[in-house]
């Protein structure tokens, strides 16, 4: 690979910045100082920037706490993302691990380990997202056992997964639920002539949001977090 695009995948400087790093004598490999942006590097190659070594990061994981407003996607045209919120390096490199809408606030993962954030949104990993959901309409206790059964969302052909319904009060409830179809948790509402006034995820498996975290906030997850996603 060509050291400038090898450099400037593990730190957060551009291609353009790098070739002016290694043409000002700031790049060494193995020891060397190559001022030549285009010289063959190896994974092997240890290279350093000021002297620092230079690695690729290990995986990474954080809980963001999605204010409103924001996209979960890594480049739009309109809107801010939320990859917008995060101070990393190399921040491209991470993706959302379930998304949400652009109203919907709450927990968001984010990661670059790719079979983790599979874990977290195959349905076939059994992995709960919890929301708390103000209605526009009064909830009766029947829906309970009709969020327990399934619903058919308009234009699909299987029903959904079975979901937990709590309801906290007349028109707030709780919902968990073990897929991420598109609109799922507004479409289940729709499905039942209610409408979503303010959607909010709070849970995904064991990772709860973390109560100190403003929303625009961020931190990394703990290993124990991590670890409890299988
Ligand atoms: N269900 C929705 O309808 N919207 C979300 O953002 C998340 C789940």
């Amino acid at each position: 690979m060509r050291l400038d695009k090898a450099v400037s995948q593990v730190t957060d400087l551009s291609r353009a910045e790098v070739k002016r790093a290694a043409r000002a004598g700031r790049i060494t490999v193995n020891d060397d100082v190559v001022t030549d942006p285009s010289s063959k590097v190896a994974d092997s190659d240890l290279l350093c920037l000021d002297g620092e070594p230079l690695a690729e990061p290990g995986p990474r994981y954080f809980m963001l706490h999605k204010p409103l407003g924001y996209v979960s996607a890594t480049k739009d045209s309109e809107h801010p993302t939320v990859l917008d919120l995060l101070d990393e390096p190399n921040k491209q490199k991470l993706h959302i691990a379930g998304r949400l809408d652009i109203d919907t606030t709450g927990l968001v993962l984010l990661t670059d380990d790719g079979q983790w954030s599979h874990k977290v949104t195959s349905p076939r990993h059994h992995c709960d997202k919890v929301y708390y959901a103000h209605l526009a309409e009064q909830i009766d206790d029947g829906a309970v056992e009709k969020f327990a059964k399934g619903i058919w969302l308009e234009n699909e052909k299987k029903r959904t997964k079975p979901a937990r319904l709590e309801i906290l009060y007349a028109n707030e409830v709780r919902i968990t639920i073990s897929e991420g179809r598109y609109h799922q948790v507004k479409r289940m509402f729709a499905a039942l002539g209610n409408r979503v006034l303010e959607l909010h995820r709070e849970r995904i498996g064991d990772i709860a949001l973390d109560e100190d975290l403003e929303p625009g906030d961020y931190r990394p997850l703990s290993a124990d977090e991590i670890a409890s996603i299988q």
